[in-house]
C-alpha cells in the first residue's frame, strides 16, 4: 500500500545569488513496510527532500513551487499548518544526522519523550513512564527505567541517537524518516540502529524513508533505492536491479567508487568532474558534463525509460540489457 506520493515536487531557494532550484520536479513514492533508500551526492536535495515532505524548509529563503505529496491521500503541501503538525511527530516522525543538537541538554530524556507523549496521544505521567520504558527496551538502551531520568550529556552519541529513535517511534508513526541517522556513529552502533529499523519495518509495517551516502548500507538495509542528482531523480528501482542492473550513468559511476571488496588491491573510481551549482545548472540532462555517454541529444530534457519491472531511469542513453556489467566491472 502507498504510504507518501510526491508528485513533481519542486522547492527553490531564491537567494541574492540567484534562484537555486535545488529539489526540481521530483516524484517517487513509500509505501507501508518498505525502506526506500535515497543517494546522491552531497547537495543533491536529499535532505531538502525530506524537508519539504514535513514542510521544515526555512522560508525564506526556500519555498515549495509546485508539486504535492500525498499521505493517506491528503496533500500535505497544501494542508493548514495547523492540520501538518498534528500528522508531524504522530504519523510522519523524522530522525537526523546529528543528535546532539536535537535533544535540550537541560531536562531528562525522559521529560523530553513525556511532552511528545503528551502531546500528541494526551498520557499521562504514569502512562508516559511506562511508554518511555517500553520504548527504549525496544531500541535497545539498556536499563530503561534509570535512563528516563538522565539527562543528554550523561548518554553516549550512539545512546542518544536511539533517543532520538525511542522519541520519533514513540507515537507509532508509520512513517519514519532518516536523514543520515548513523553518519556520526560507530559502525556497531550503526549495524545496530540499522537493523532496528528493518526490525521496525518487519513487525510494525514501519514504512522508512533512508537518506544516506553510504551504497553498503543501501544494499544491507533497503528494499528500493531512489538516486538523485543535482535536484532530480535520476533512476529508481528495487535494491536488487539497482546493484545488478544499474541503468544510468550516474548510478553506474556511483557503484564504480565503490571499494570492491572481492578484488583486493581493485583500484577505486570517482566520477570525473564536479556536481554543477545549482546556480548554473546546464539544460537538459544535468549530468551531462560528466557523462561518458553524453551525445548532442543530452542538451535536451532526458525521457523516462521502464528498463524492468519498478525500474526507471531519466536518460537519452541509458545502460541496457548486460552492457552495465561491462560498465562496473
Ligand atoms: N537554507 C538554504 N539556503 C539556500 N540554499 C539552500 C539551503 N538549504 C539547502 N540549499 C540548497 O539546496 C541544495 C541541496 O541541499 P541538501 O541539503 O538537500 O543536499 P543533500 O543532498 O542533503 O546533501 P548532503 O549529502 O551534503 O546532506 C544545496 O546545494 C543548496 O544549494
Ligand atoms: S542523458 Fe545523456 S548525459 Fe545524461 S546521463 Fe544519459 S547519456 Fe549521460
Ligand atoms: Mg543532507
Amino acid at each position: 500500500m502507498k504510504l507518501l506520493e510526491i508528485h513533481d515536487l519542486k522547492t527553490h531557494f531564491f537567494t541574492d545569488a540567484g534562484i537555486l532550484p535545488s529539489v526540481d520536479g521530483i516524484s517517487f513514492e513509500i509505501n507501508q513496510g518498505e525502506i526506500l533508500g535515497v543517494v546522491g551526492e552531497s547537495g543533491c536535495g536529499k535532505s531538502v527532500t525530506a524537508m519539504s515532505i514535513l514542510r521544515i524548509i526555512p522560508e525564506p529563503p526556500g519555498r515549495i513551487v509546485a508539486g504535492r505529496i500525498l499521505f493517506d491521500g491528503h496533500d500535505l503541501v497544501s494542508m493548514p499548518i495547523e492540520a501538518l503538525r498534528k500528522i508531524r511527530g504522530r504519523d510522519i516522525a523524522m530522525i537526523f544526522q546529528e543528535p546532539m543538537t536535537s535533544l535540550n541538554p537541560v531536562y531528562t530524556v525522559g521529560e523530553q519523550l513525556r511532552e511528545v507523549l503528551s502531546l500528541h496521544l494526551g498520557l499521562d505521567d504514569d502512562a508516559a513512564r511506562a511508554r518511555i520504558v517500553e520504548m527504549f527496551s525496544l531500541v535497545g538502551i539498556s536499563e530503561p527505567a534509570m535512563r528516563v531520568d538522565a539527562y543528554p550529556h550523561q548518554m553516549s552519541g550512539g545512546m542518544k541517537q536511539r533517543v532520538m529513535i525511542a522519541m520519533a517511534l514513540c507515537c507509532s508513526p508509520r512513517l519514519l524518516i532518516a536523514d543520515e541517522p548513523t553518519t556520526a556513529l560507530d559502525v556497531t552502533v550503526q549495524a545496530q540502529i540499522l537493523n532496528l529499523l528493518v526490525k521496525l519495518r518487519d513487525e510494525r509495517g514501519l514504512g522508512v524513508m533512508l537518506i544516506t551516502h553510504d551504497l553498503g548500507v543501501v544494499a544491507e538495509t533497503c528494499d528500493r533505492v531512489v538516486v538523485m542528482y543535482a535536484g532530480r531523480v535520476v533512476e529508481t528501482a528495487c535494491v536488487q536491479d539497482l546493484f545488478a542492473h544499474p541503468s544510468h550513468p550516474y548510478t553506474v559511476g556511483l557503484l564504480q567508487s565503490l571499494p570492491d571488496a572481492a578484488k583486493p588491491g581493485s583500484r577505486l573510481q570517482t566520477i570525473p568532474g564536479n556536481v554543477p551549482s545549482p546556480l548554473n545548472f546546464p539544460t537538459g540532462c544535468r549530468f551531462r558534463d560528466r557523462c561518458s555517454r553524453a551525445s548532442s541529444a543530452c542538451s535536451l530534457e532526458p525521457p523516462l525509460h521502464v528498463v524492468g519491472d519498478g525500474h526507471e531511469v531519466r536518460c537519452h542513453h541509458p545502460y541496457q540489457g548486460g552492457e552495465h556489467e561491462h560498465a562496473i566491472a
